[in-house]
């Protein structure tokens, strides 16, 4: 009964988020002072009690801590929610919230099987839509895979490659990160019009500038005509539907030069396509806002394959995401 009353009340402490969020509590919250419920209330002008109720919740989600004189943010609540921080999920905590009224149409998703359409115009005002939108999103996978990019680093070796193509890069946090650890690689960043300025914004001015390249541009027309030693796809391939995905992958493939790797950082299924739950929401999830798909890890390890790729390393990342790296035979 337990998992079914959790999964029941499940969006209790996303509402309590998504709510605290909204009234600035996380402006007011600090990680080395603890605050008051009754002056944390007024500060935000809401009532004590329903104040503190809505705390306990976001307490039980490892988000904020009551000691005896009062809260604070946890140490991962102020690493992800406090507003200076760069690994700040703020904007996706909005977004998310946004996301609500796409699953009030849950049924209608189910009956048609396509996205919802007003979610969809939504998503797609981020992907190059509209400046304003493009720009909120792109900083929100900035701060998100700021982290993914520095756990990567840790586990894949490019010592031996010159030339990177980052495929729909974002703000290219990813080859800024890649380009830190080794300083000999350049990388070469291939994204919407819009999102390539904000990231020719955020890098040329870095020391390691020159080595980044950029190239604006829609991967449904057309991807750079070049090789590379090293092709990522980080958490795009889900963006379209699976065959559309599957000609995106075999695109990036094909810009891999002989020896060199490709890499995919994805949400994945497992095997039987059934779990994690985090990955069949987020495979749910693409359906409701864009229409696209995750798929499994051995799906990919084994398209790869079919490619004439070699898979060296498979290993997960943190917020459920997997790295699949394969080398091109
Ligand atoms: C989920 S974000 C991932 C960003 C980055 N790779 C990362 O892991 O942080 C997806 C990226 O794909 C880009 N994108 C979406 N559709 C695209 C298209 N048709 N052509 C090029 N880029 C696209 C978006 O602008 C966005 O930067």
């Amino acid at each position: 009964m337990k998992t079914i009353l959790d999964t029941m009340w499940s969006f209790v402490p996303a509402r309590c988020l998504q709510v605290a969020a909204r009234i600035g509590l996380f402006d007011h919250l600090r990680v080395d002072k603890e605050l008051d419920t009754k002056v944390l209330a007024s500060e935000l002008g809401t009532n004590a009690d329903a104040l503190h109720r809505l705390l306990c919740v976001l307490a039980c989600s490892g988000i904020v801590e009551l000691t005896d004189i009062g809260w604070k943010f946890s140490a991962s609540g102020f690493k992800y929610l406090s507003a200076g921080s760069s690994n700040s999920l703020l904007a996706f905590v909005e977004r998310s919230a946004a996301l609500v009224a796409a699953y009030d149409n849950l049924e209608e998703v189910l009956k048609s099987g396509s996205p919802d359409r007003e979610m969809l115009e939504l998503t797609q005002q981020c992907f190059g839509g509209k400046e304003a939108e493009t720009q909120v999103f792109a900083k929100s996978m900035e701060a998100m895979s700021s982290v993914l990019a520095a756990e990567m680093v840790e586990s894949v070796d490019l010592t031996e490659y010159s030339d990177c193509l980052d495929i729909g890069s974002g703000w290219g946090v990813f080859g800024r990160t890649m380009i830190r650890r080794w300083p000999g690689l350049s990388v070469t960043l291939f994204d919407l019009p819009h999102v390539i300025q904000g990231a020719k914004e955020r890098c040329e001015k870095l020391p390691f500038g020159e080595q980044i390249h950029y190239m604006r541009g829609d991967w449904r027309d057309q991807l750079p005509d070049a090789e590379f030693d090293v092709v990522l796809l980080s958490q795009v391939l889900h963006e379209e539907p699976k065959e559309a995905a599957c000609r995106l992958l075999t695109q990036g493939c094909e810009r891999v030069r002989r020896g060199g790797i490709v890499i995919v950082v994805e949400f994945f299924l497992s095997s039987s396509k059934t779990d994690p739950l985090l990955s069949t929401i987020f495979h749910l999830n693409m359906l409701v806002e864009i229409g696209g798909a995750t798929w499994s890890t051995e799906e990919t390890e084994s398209f790869l394959h079919d490619k004439g790729f070699e898979v060296i390393e498979v290993f997960p990342l943190s917020g459920g995401r997997t790295v699949v790296v394969g080398r091109r035979l």
